[in-house]
């Protein structure tokens, strides 16, 4: 059993002519922030979308807090502790801010008193609390990317996902 946070072996993916991702052996501890750096096509994005269980590697292993991420089957246990934002970060333009931010906690199953005071948190974090009322469409650019941010981190630390952390 490992004690990292996310680990990888022999991580691959292979396109129809493209080797995107070769080999790659992960070792992330908890807390640690980890950057990917490559030119245009190194495989940085199609890890990344591999780690967040929306891309099925074609071999290798990836697990969470030693539990295996299997991508031939569901898994919400570990599914909800991840967050992925993707550097087009869509979002909802006809919703408000905390419906919007709302809607994911649900999909992450955060209950309530859980979800509103994971949503303030969050909302203060990117410091978009005065516009939770607002229409996405409303907001600047920058704005939204801390909304996208927001949404990201929604399972991150929250009271009812802690339990994926080993206790020590
Ligand atoms: N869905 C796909 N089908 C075929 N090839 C892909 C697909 N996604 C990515 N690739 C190829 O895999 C390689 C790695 O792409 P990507 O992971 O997006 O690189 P990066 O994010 O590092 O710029 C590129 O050659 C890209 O064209
Ligand atoms: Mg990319």
């Amino acid at each position: 059993m490992t004690d990292l946070a996310i680990e990888t072996r022999d991580l691959s993916k292979q396109f129809d002519r493209q080797l995107a991702v070769n080999e790659v052996d992960l070792n992330i501890n908890y807390g640690e922030v980890y950057g990917l750096i490559g030119p245009n096509g190194a495989g940085k994005t199609t890890l990344i979308r591999m780690l967040a269980a929306i891309e099925e590697p074609t071999t290798g292993e990836i697990y969470f807090n030693g539990e295996r991420l299997r991508p031939d089957r569901p898994n919400p246990n570990l599914q909800r502790h991840l967050g992925y934002l993707p550097d087009d970060f869509p979002l909802y333009d006809d919703l408000t801010v905390w419906d919007y931010l709302e809607y994911f906690a649900r999909l992450y199953h955060l209950r309530e008193p859980t979800r509103s005071r994971r949503l303030f948190d969050v909302l203060e974090l990117v410091q978009l609390v005065p516009k939770r009322n607002s229409l996405i469409s409303t907001l600047s650019r920058g704005m939204k990317q801390r909304l996208s941010l927001a949404r990201t981190v929604i399972p991150a630390s929250s009271t009812e996902s802690a339990s994926l952390k080993p206790s020590r």
